[in-house]
This record gives structure tokens, C-alpha cells and sequence, in this order.
């Protein structure tokens, strides 16, 4: 995870690839290159690429396939976004990169991960497989682009050792 760096202006190429490629335009989730830019001047906030061939590296020579941004206060962090682009899902991407998410997390001393996404969202079913658990929903906090509220579930993971 890259911290406290506003992320080179390729990388933000790279988030920005799979954002307009992975959200459906329809949840409105997807954020714009200014927030994503942003946010990388604040504290804490940090990001994690992933190429298609399942690198880390973030000098990527393959094709960028994934991105996790994230936030982290004190021992805690927030899962702001997480995607994979379609062409690449299923492969285990998804996954290798939460892992890799969660391993950096651990070693700045995060004992906590949370994130929020809507009822029904496909990924939730990867979220439990980790261990997330929902522990707050926010009724019809999300609206579709059809004017459809959506619930968001809270979630959260313990990730400290001990
Ligand atoms: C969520 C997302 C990142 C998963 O990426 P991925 O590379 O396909 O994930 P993986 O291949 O590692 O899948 C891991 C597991 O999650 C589940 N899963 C993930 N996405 C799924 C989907 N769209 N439909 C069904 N199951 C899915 C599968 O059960 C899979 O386990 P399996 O391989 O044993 O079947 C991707 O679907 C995505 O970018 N979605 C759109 C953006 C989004 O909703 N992000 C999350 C916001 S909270």
C-alpha cells in the first residue's frame, strides 16, 4: 500500500482505468479522478494495485487488472473502494488482492477493517469468505440511478494477531 503519497499520476492512470471500467454506473460509486486525487493528499489514505497477472508491482508492466484504496485512523482502516475489472474476475484477483490489502494492514498495525456496501452486492459473498461480518445497515442509503434505495451493510474483520 502506497501511504502518504499522493500516488504518480500513472497510477492514478491505473485507478482510474479500472474505476470507469469496473463500477456499474448505475450504483453511482464510482468516484472521478479530482476525489481520487484528493484523497491521496490526506493522511492515511493509501492504494494497492493489482495486474492482471496478479503483480503487486507498482511499476506494473502487465495490464492493471485491480485497486484498493483505502483509508486508515489509529488502528483502523476503511476499504473505500475495491474492484477488478470484469475481463479479469474470477480468477482469484479479487481475493489475492484483499489478501494483500489485509497483510499491509497487519504490518502498520491495524487491528481493524471495515467497509460498506449495498445489500446484494455480488462482492459480499468474497467479504465473508474473509471473515467480514455485518454489524450496521443504513436502510436505503444508496440510490440507483432509477431512483431504487438500496441498504448499506456495514462490515466489519478483526485482522490483529492476537
Ligand atoms: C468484487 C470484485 C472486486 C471481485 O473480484 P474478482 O477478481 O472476481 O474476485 P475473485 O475472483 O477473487 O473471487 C473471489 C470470490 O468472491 C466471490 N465473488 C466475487 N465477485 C463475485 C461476483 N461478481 N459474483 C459472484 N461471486 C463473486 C466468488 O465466490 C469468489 O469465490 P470462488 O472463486 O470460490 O467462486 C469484482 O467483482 C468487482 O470489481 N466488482 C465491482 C466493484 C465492486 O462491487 N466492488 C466492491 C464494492 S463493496
Amino acid at each position: 500500500m502506497n501511504y502518504n503519497a499522493p500516488g504518480s499520476v500513472d497510477d492514478i492512470d491505473r485507478i482510474m482505468e479500472v474505476m470507469t471500467g469496473a463500477f456499474a454506473p448505475e450504483y453511482g460509486e464510482a468516484w472521478n479522478r479530482r476525489q481520487v486525487s484528493d484523497s491521496l493528499l490526506l493522511t492515511g489514505t493509501g492504494y494497492c494495485l493489482i495486474g492482471a497477472e496478479g503483480s503487486f508491482d507498482p511499476n506494473l508492466a502487465e495490464p492493471v487488472a485491480g485497486f484498493a484504496l483505502t483509508r486508515s485512523i489509529f488502528d483502523e482502516e476503511e476499504l473505500l473502494l475495491f474492484a477488478v475489472l470484469p475481463q479479469y474476475r474470477g480468477k482469484g484477483l479479487g481475493a489475492s488482492l484483499l489478501t494483500q490489502v489485509i497483510a499491509r494492514a497487519r504490518l502498520r498495525g491495524i487491528r481493524r477493517l471495515f467497509l460498506e456496501m449495498r445489500r446484494n452486492n455480488p462482492a459480499g459473498k468474497l467479504y465473508t469468505g474473509f471473515g467480514f461480518r455485518t454489524v450496521g445497515i443504513r436502510a436505503g442509503y444508496y440510490r440507483t440511478a432509477s431512483g431504487e434505495r438500496l441498504d448499506a451493510l456495514s462490515q466489519e474483520l478483526y485482522i490483529a494477531d492476537n
